[in-house]
């Protein structure tokens, strides 16, 4: 990896997996020249939804939050670019959908908070741990981009 590069924790949310929309949303992370590391497809267990989302433990929605994301499907990813975690973050949006800018995936793809198609990591840290919630060192691919030149200067 270039050092001026970092990777991100990103996961299409049980609601996004159900609606089809795991292409669209991989899409965008691939069109924007965004580098994929790892990727799985998996219900995320009890013990994962509530690591995941360990930050929000003592709030009112914590309960609902991690029922939905044990709920079914989603898929979790390792991204990686330059500044990929405020990059990514910048595309999925505001966290309440009807305040997300038309453009970015929740302002294009969701209407509910609790509904918001997609995980990113919001920090360095929170990258790092999320990341080993759902991967084992093993499984991030290392290879080189081809495409990277034609992306980066
Ligand atoms: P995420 O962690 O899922 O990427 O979302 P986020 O950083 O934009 O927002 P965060 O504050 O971390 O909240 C995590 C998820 O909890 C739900 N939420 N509900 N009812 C509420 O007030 C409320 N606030 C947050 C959202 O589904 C949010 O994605
Ligand atoms: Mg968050």
């Amino acid at each position: 990896m270039s050092e001026s590069h970092e990777r991100t924790f990103v996961m299409v949310k049980p609601d996004a997996f159900q609606r089809g929309l795991v292409g669209e949303i991989v899409g965008r992370l691939e069109d924007r020249g965004l580098k994929l590391v790892a990727m799985k497809l998996l219900t995320p267990t009890q013990e994962q939804g509530e690591a995941h989302y360990a930050e929000h433990e003592d709030k009112g929605f914590y309960d609902d939050l991690v029922e939905f994301i044990t709920s079914g499907p989603a898929v979790p990813m390792v991204v990686e670019g330059e500044d990929a975690i405020s990059v990514v973050r910048d595309m999925i949006g505001a966290t309440d959908p009807k305040e997300a800018a038309p453009g970015t995936i929740r302002g294009d793809y969701a209407l509910d908070i609790g509904r918001n198609c997609v995980h990113a990591a919001d920090s360095p840290e929170s990258a790092e741990r999320e990341i080993d919630i759902y991967f084992d060192e093993d499984e991030k691919t290392d290879y080189e981009a081809d495409f990277e030149g034609w992306v980066y200067e």
